[in-house]
């Protein structure tokens, strides 16, 4: 189980006046998911360790990634990196951008046949040609380490083993290394959507929380995440949440990574929660960037052994 990564947690104790610079005021434990991240691989490489020496095989990770875009090379590349260093085979198919939807299909069908591909990720978005929604539904649902697949939507949400989505699973995860039993907690999800906050409800049920999907046409907004013991923000738009919506001592993950220009020229990153604002007012909250981030693709190699393993009927670990 994973305990305790907690950065830095503030000395500064005084309720800051409506004046000062909230940010050195800091009540909240700051939940590093940096570390968190290094400690899910550090296990993920042990399990893989022991599976080739138990049983004799390596998982393997595809990753199809189709263009030019280049936020879009940057995770594969990192997702390649991190593949590695836990131990598991990476293969990449990087293809033109002018690639037919019926060439991705046919190299999504032969990952799904070739028994040393244990996990399948095309990566979005594809190009404006390809029905990404098609491409994504022919990986095997036993493959499908994004957990997109609807066979998977369905078992997750029928509390069957379902590759679940990588964002959700990791955020699920630091909230537990804050608190591991989240059972009876009133869980408040901003956003709804598929990749995101519909797969979050489904763990967080899992988890015993009462769960509330909250959105853009939701009255008073403000007043239903006062009523979270456990705040997830995953709406997409920079700083959505303030500081006043969240209830003291609340758990605060913040999902959104959002780039917003600075006087200067410069671009930074955001969440979707105000952040020292809400640090002076949660017992714990995940900065962006190092807070999700670094969580999603730990937990793609999770889902991978879990692949893996699934494929080999043998015990999940992952
Ligand atoms: N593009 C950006 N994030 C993701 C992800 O989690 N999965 C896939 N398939 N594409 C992405």
């Amino acid at each position: 189980m994973i305990f305790g990564w907690f950065g830095r947690k503030s000395a500064h104790k005084e309720k800051p006046t409506a004046k000062e610079d909230t940010s050195s005021m800091a009540n909240a434990r700051i939940i590093d998911g940096k570390a968190v991240a290094a400690q899910v691989r550090a296990d993920i490489a042990a399990k893989v360790a022991a599976l080739k020496s138990a049983n004799g095989f390596t998982p393997g990770l595809a990753v199809v990634l189709v263009g030019e875009d280049p936020a879009s090379k940057v995770y594969v590349r990192n997702k390649g990196a991190q593949t590695k260093e836990v131990g598991m085979n990476s293969i990449e198919h990087k293809l033109p951008a002018e690639t037919s939807e019926a060439d991705i299909l046919a190299l999504v069908d032969s990952l799904n046949k070739d028994p040393a591909i244990n996990g399948i990720l095309v990566q979005l978005p594809l190009p404006k040609h390809v029905d990404a929604e098609k491409v994504l539904n022919a990986i095997d649902p036993g493959k499908d380490v994004d957990g997109f697949h609807p066979v998977n939507v369905g078992r997750l949400w029928i509390g069957e083993a379902a590759l679940a989505p990588c964002t959700p699973t990791g955020s699920v995860i630091l909230a537990k290394s804050v608190q591991e039993n989240l059972s009876g907690m009133n869980a408040v999800i901003i956003g709804r959507s598929n990749i995101v906050g519909k797969p979050m409800a489904a763990l967080l049920l899992r988890e015993n929380c009462t769960v509330t999907i909250a959105h853009s046409r939701t009255k008073d907004i403000a007043s239903v995440v006062r009523g979270a013991d456990l705040v997830i923000a995953a709406v997409g738009i920079a700083e959505f949440v303030k500081g006043d919506w969240i209830k003291p001592g609340a758990i605060v993950i913040d999902v959104g990574i959002n780039r917003v220009e600075v006087p200067g020229g410069k671009a930074k990153l955001k969440g979707d929660v105000a952040y020292d604002e809400a640090a002076a007012i949660a017992s714990a909250i995940t900065p962006v960037p190092g807070g999700v981030g670094p969580m999603t693709i730990a937990c793609l190699l999770k889902n991978t052994l879990q692949a893996a393993q699934m494929q080999h009927r043998l015990a999940i670990t992952a």
